[in-house]
């Protein structure tokens, strides 16, 4: 599911004292918050940023605390934040296919008064891994290139929470790129390459089983020129 979607979902209100900043609509101060798990199952991270209009040179604190479940009376625990000022806290302990949504509370604490967005998420569902790490291009006899890579080293359990890869690459001088995947090996050759001619790759990962988004692409490897 795409950011921009659960921002749709989130839930959100806002609470002002009445002695309130005229002229800020409650709606325009609310820290928009975005949570991905780039390292299930061992912590889903959340960041959050406040609208320009808001995001002055005084320094504006936060409270950040999530609960498992919507219901109000559901007990509400810290999300780690390294100061109270950090835009950004981390979820530990994530507790794996839950049927109730995590909801994250982010509270803005203004000089005016506070703020608080609601981000609803199933941790599965926000899953997007790092890129792939340390793509290295082998030149094969026959206008073949094998490339290789390993699992991005913030995904803690490879081997047990297995992803897939997507390669796509595109000779210099060409617009479009070509796409193979997803395999779930780390190597892949390609063929019938042209010889004399320069190739960009890259690597993309994501959940074997289709949880959450794939991640962006690697860093380009790029070939000198093919051999025959
Ligand atoms: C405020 O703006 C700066 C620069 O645009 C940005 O780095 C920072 O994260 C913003 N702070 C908040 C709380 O949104
Ligand atoms: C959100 O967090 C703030 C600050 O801890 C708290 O005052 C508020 O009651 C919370 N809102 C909900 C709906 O839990």
């Amino acid at each position: 599911m795409t950011p921009r979607l659960f921002l749709a979902l989130a839930l959100w209100s806002s609470c002002m004292p009445s002695h309130g900043k005229p002229g800020a609509s409650a709606a325009l101060s609310l820290p928009r918050v975005y949570c991905r798990a780039s390292r299930y199952p061992i912590a889903v991270d959340c960041s959050w940023t406040l609208p320009p209009a808001l995001n002055s040179t005084r320094p504006v604190s936060f409270i950040a605390t999530y609960r498992l479940g919507v219901a109000a009376q559901g007990e509400s625990c810290p999300c780690l934040q390294l100061t109270p000022e950090a835009t950004r806290c981390s979820i530990p302990d994530i507790r794996l296919f839950s049927m109730v949504p995590y909801v994250l509370n982010i509270t803005a604490v203004h000089p005016w008064g506070t703020s608080s967005s609601f981000l609803p998420f199933i941790a599965e569902h926000i899953i997007k891994p790092d890129p792939p790490e340390g793509v290295h291009l082998w030149p094969l006899p026959g206008q073949k290139l094998q490339v290789r890579w390993e699992p991005p080293q913030s995904w803690p359990f490879p081997e047990i929470f297995l992803l897939k890869y997507k390669i796509r690459y595109k000779r210099h001088g060409t617009g479009r790129f070509r796409q193979v995947g997803p395999i779930e090996a780390t190597s892949f050759t390609l063929k019938s390459l042209r010889s004399q001619a320069r190739y960009f790759i890259q690597v993309a990962a994501e959940d074997l089983t289709d949880y959450g988004e794939s991640s962006d692409w690697s860093l380009p490897a790029t070939t000198l020129t093919m051999h025959d």
